[in-house]
């Protein structure tokens, strides 16, 4: 264990990352590639927050408590499957970082109404999940929201999938606009600069993984587990062998006969999953030419990278399932949070302060 590790967030030197999922259910690939892995990686050079954007949920299922209590937990079973180490990294919930939510009040008060129904991820939302004018209002609050979740924690980077990536613009505009109204900072400041010229807030940037949209089994759109087109992070080897065998390939072809990989949603996932990229190449070529390669033969690589890459996955789940495995998780997520809210609670100090809110201090404890 490094020495930083237990460090008082407030105090660490690491620059940090926050991001978060709404628990909806099991993770599924699209999620691992587009964003865990990228967590992954910064446990080891950043200070890591892991939000658990529960209170989210409640935005489209507010009938739905018991639900939504389960996917909670679910929800870090598969973080702490996938590699990411509550004794390194705070993993947050939402609903108990009481600053969040205030930040959320002051930052809705500077965001124009209609900039945020124009957000283009609220709008395909409304439209994926049939929505129509049915939403509540606390729908589109969600992406006011969300620029808290992420400046609660003042990071550098957001680690998120593509479909983030207009919530993280919005979040960048309330930054510079809070520090521009509320500071002082000059409008013509360059985004990195706004801290050292007396920001509260920095402007922090959206990081993309390295696939930021992982086409579904249907080959036609994003994964995602609404559309019925996700693999599960918790599937088992046969289901997820059952998945990909039932994918359409894009075009009937004989293994004799030439074929077109690039319509091919099963070699997107080869792309992704099969480590080896010469491997993968060569499987192109003879694919391109007929060569016998049969679209079996290329599923079955598929899925043996899929399976390899879940193994570890599942094990580490297997370990957090029953009663025992929930009281697990919920000391992690208390354990998390607590530290969450001494950097959360600072922020917001800070931001009362620049706001003329400084009447008293107040603790938590
Ligand atoms: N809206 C995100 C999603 O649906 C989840 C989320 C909530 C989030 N708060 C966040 C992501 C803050 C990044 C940063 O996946």
């Amino acid at each position: 264990m490094s020495t930083t590790t237990n460090a008082p967030a407030t105090t660490d030197p690491r620059p940090r990352v926050l991001t978060g999922d709404t628990p909806t259910g099991r993770l599924h690939l699209g999620h691992y590639v587009g964003s865990i892995q990228n967590r992954l990686a910064m446990q080891e050079t950043h200070r890591c927050f892991f939000l658990i954007a529960n209170m989210h949920a409640f935005t489209t299922r507010p009938e739905q408590p018991a639900d939504i209590r389960q996917d909670t937990l679910e929800i870090v079973k598969d973080w702490i499957a996938c590699g990411i180490d509550p004794e390194r990294s705070c993993v947050v919930l939402q609903t108990e970082v009481p600053a969040i939510a205030e930040l959320t009040w002051f930052f809705a008060m500077l965001l124009p109404f209609n900039r945020v129904m124009r957000n283009p991820t609220l709008k395909t939302e409304i439209d994926s999940k049939g929505l129509g004018d049915q939403y509540s209002f606390g729908f589109p609050m969600y992406a006011v929201g969300q620029c808290a979740d992420i400046l609660a924690f003042r990071p550098e980077s957001i680690p998120v999938g593509e479909d983030q990536v207009a919530h993280i613009e919005m979040c960048r505009e309330v930054a510079r606009k809070f520090n521009q109204v509320y500071c002082g900072v000059d409008p013509h400041a360059e985004d990195h600069e706004h801290e050292e010229r007396g920001g509260v807030f920095p402007v922090p940037s959206a990081m993309v993984g390295k696939t930021g949209r992982l086409i579904g089994t249907d080959g036609k759109q994003k994964m995602s587990k609404s559309l019925g087109n996700a693999i599960f992070l918790s599937d088992t080897p046969k289901q997820v062998k059952k998945k990909i065998n039932a994918m359409y390939p894009g075009q009937s072809r004989d293994p004799d006969e030439p074929g077109d990989p690039d319509i091919n949603p099963v070699f997107e996932y080869a792309e992704v999953f099969i480590e080896d990229e010469s491997f993968v190449e060569d499987l192109k070529a003879r694919y391109r030419k007929g060569d016998g390669l049969g679209d079996g033969h290329v599923k079955a690589h598929v899925i043996e990278a899929v399976n390899a890459l879940l193994e570890p996955i599942r094990e580490r789940r297997a370990s957090l399932e029953g009663p025992d495995g929930d009281e697990r998780v919920i000391e992690i997520i208390k354990d998390g949070t607590a530290r969450a809210n001494e950097l959360a609670e600072d922020t917001l100090a800070r931001a009362k302060r620049a706001m003329g809110l400084s009447f008293f201090p107040r603790s938590l404890s």
